[in-house]
């Protein structure tokens, strides 16, 4: 383990200093090249079961496993030097039991060097957060729209309008006081992820969720261009990558076709096999 990276590390403690100052800035990441893009401007690097949407072809994160999320948390952990890496428990590996979620947490911290865990739940996840905090493991809380929870929400929708404003504002309160570091906060109304700062001893981390948070995340495959089988209205997209990506791949096509691609600087001699001046062979 790299020591040098550990002493230069964010921690949860200094997340959680955070509160109320210079927002907070959360990208997730899959891979290592991007993790190391993410590392040098962002405070959080979130390895999300987003990864089963926009890197598998999963029709929901319902589908991700923790041997995924694991993969993907190691391979993202050789990229983050300065970051808090965090990564996500995955549907079906907390829920049952604070046990059950130690196990599976514990599980995540040490086979990918995670700084924290992120679950979602408020309320219902209080005691395993907990659980968790007491235990060494820190936990990084998900309310609002929780994705996991698709079928009994009936859908992606905005979460916390009207009279169930109370709910996600009960839901800051458990988890803060159950331990939580931070917590994010998914597709609800301004005004109340405003009333949820104000409220909430710990950073708010928004998505879909205003200005008004502590900090903000995104998927980093929604806000590249990368992910463009559907966009959230919550989504800035910075840049064009699949249309970019697209143009280089016909490129490429039409280049190898017509023989253009190799050309004699990347080949080693010309195609008889003689060396050219021009690749140096
Ligand atoms: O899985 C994920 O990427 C997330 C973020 C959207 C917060 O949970």
């Amino acid at each position: 383990m790299s020591t040098t990276r550990d002493l230069k590390a964010l921690t949860p403690p200094d997340i959680a200093a955070r509160k109320g100052q210079t927002p907070l800035v959360a990208l997730t990441a899959y891979t290592t090249p991007m993790a190391q893009l993410v590392d040098a401007h962002c405070d959080i690097v979130l390895v999300g079961d987003s990864v089963g949407m926009v890197v598998h072809g999963l029709p929901s994160t319902l589908q991700v496993t923790l041997d995924m999320m694991i993969l993907h948390g190691r391979a993202v952990r050789r990229g983050v030097e300065r970051a808090l890496l965090v990564v996500d428990m995955p549907f079906g590996s907390f829920e049952e039991s604070p046990q059950q979620a130690f196990r599976s947490a514990a599980r995540i911290m040490t086979e990918t060097e995670a700084g924290a865990v992120k679950l979602e739940g408020g309320e219902t996840m209080a005691e395993t957060i907990a659980f968790l905090t007491r235990r060494g493991i820190p936990v990084m809380a998900h309310i609002g729209l929780t994705p996991q929870a698709v079928n009994t929400l009936g859908g992606y929708r905005v979460q916390g309008r009207g009279a169930d404003a109370e709910r996600i504002l009960r839901d800051g309160r458990a988890v803060a006081e159950a331990g939580a570091f931070s917590v994010v906060v998914e597709k609800v109304p301004g005004v109340l992820a405003a009333r949820l700062t104000a409220e909430c001893p710990i950073p708010t981390i928004g998505i879909g969720a205003s200005s008004a948070c502590d900090g903000q995340i995104l998927v980093i495959d929604d806000m590249l261009g990368v992910f463009t089988a559907f966009k959230p209205k919550f989504v800035k997209t910075y840049a064009d990558l699949a249309t970019i990506a697209d143009g280089a791949i016909a490129a490429y096509a039409a280049e190898v076709r017509e023989r253009r691609f190799p050309g004699p600087e990347h080949a080693f001699g010309d195609a008889r096999g003689a060396p050219t001046p021009a690749n140096g062979a």
